[in-house]
């Protein structure tokens, strides 16, 4: 793929990762590939916006050298540490040595730490600003969105926000802007990022938008480091970040659960039956069998949450447990909870179950659910209710 422009003289030479199934150590499954997006600017300097993943840096070298010679790069903005991002750093300093390296001082740190480089690093702050001759670029801190040293780029000549990993997504394509490829896909991604990602940033990314918005930049493109470009239309992933950012959830609930021998899963479908009745839309789950990537970005806009396990040592099952642990950390807001599941002589799970929802900052909203071995038709009422009672709370009943 040669590198693709997006503005005159501003181009594209990232790379695009299409076989990449899991990110962050496995708590995330990447089902459509990834980019790593990086950015060449072509002005009386030549500066290079972030770089890709360390496999890819010969790739993305030979994507510049289709441009410049590598050797005439003047600076590389690191919008962010994450090796995703910088990997590619010490193969290109290589060639590059004389080149100034910009960031935050939390940045300098960071790549110091990755990299051990005996490179020239120029600490940036928000508001600080580089000229690169008919452009300049200005900084914007963004601290833990997502990480300490996180920073964006923007370009007011060009009204390009380059935001590093925020408005992106994890989606491979031959394409690089958002009105060349599936809308559908494109917003899922975006939405399965967000929630995988960045939901427990939430309250700082309202913070953020707000501090941008007041700014009244012109923003006509959003180049972020992982997918398609925003450029048709680049306030719907704004739009879309504040609505998620802001937690306001639809009365809907995500049934996330495991099984042993199928008695929880039975008392999963009958309470799923009384969600149903009480007219509250849901969609159910089986962790230990569904990509928890999915169920996480199903539950964003939920508002109910309701897990079970069966009791296996007097604790949860060991999928919905490693699930319920990623929820834990994510402190969902406006949220409603409950817990079930079947045991055989001592019904640990739930109150497992209890506790985690407890830590994550949510009160259940009502009493845990148990059942001895197999529901009976007796039992299948009580889950049949249990869903009922809980769809009303979720209705505000
Ligand atoms: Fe935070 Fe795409 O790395």
């Amino acid at each position: 793929m040669k590198p693709i422009e997006l503005k005159k003289g501003i181009y594209w030479v990232g790379v695009v990762d299409w076989n990449v199934r899991s990110f962050h150590g496995h708590t995330y499954t990447t089902k459509r590939g990834t980019t790593y997006n990086a950015y060449l600017i072509v002005d009386e300097k030549i500066c290079l916006v972030d770089t890709v993943f360390g496999p890819f840096a010969g790739e993305m070298i030979a994507r510049i050298r289709e441009i410049v010679d590598p050797a005439r790069i003047d600076y590389i903005i690191a919008n962010h540490v994450e090796t995703d991002h910088s990997g590619a750093l010490p193969a290109l300093m290589r060639l590059c040595p004389q080149a100034i390296v910009l960031g935050t001082e939390k940045c300098k740190e960071g790549l110091y730490k990755h990299y051990f480089g005996d490179w020239t690093f120029q600490v940036v702050k928000t508001g600080d600003t580089l000229s690169l001759g008919k452009r300049s670029l200005t900084f914007m801190e963004a601290p833990m969105i997502h990480w300490p040293d996180s920073m964006f780029t923007y370009c007011p000549q060009e009204e390009l926000l380059l935001p590093n990993d925020a408005f992106g997504q994890h989606l491979a394509s031959s394409e690089r802007f958002d009105d060349e490829v599936d809308q559908c896909a494109l917003m899922d991604e975006a939405k399965t990022y967000y929630a995988n990602i960045l939901w427990p940033l939430s309250t700082l990314i309202l913070r953020k938008l707000e501090e941008v918005r007041k700014l009244d930049l012109a923003i006509s493109m959003i180049a972020p480091s992982h997918g398609i470009i925003w450029r048709k239309d680049p306030l719907k992933i704004v739009h879309a970040y504040a609505a998620w950012a802001k937690q306001e959830p639809a009365d809907k609930v995500v049934i996330a659960y495991e099984t042993m021998w199928g008695a929880t899963e039975r008392m999963a479908r009958a309470i799923s039956e009384g969600l149903r009745d009480a007219g509250v839309e849901f969609a159910l789950y089986n962790v230990a069998e569904t990509d928890r990537t999915q169920v996480i970005t199903e539950m964003l806009d939920a508002k109910g949450f309701l897990f079970g396990s069966s009791t296996h040592d007097n604790d949860m099952l060991p999928a919905i447990a490693g699930f319920l642990e990623l929820v834990k950390g994510f402190k969902p807001k406006k949220r409603l909870a409950g817990a079930f599941g079947s045991y055989g002589w001592a019904g640990g799970a739930v109150k497992e179950i209890e506790a985690v929802v407890k830590e994550a900052g949510i009160e259940p909203a009502l009493p845990s659910l148990g059942i001895r071995f197999m529901p009976d038709e007796k039992e299948l009422k009580a889950c049949y209710q249990f869903g009922v009672d809980f769809g009303m709370k979720i209705k505000g009943g």
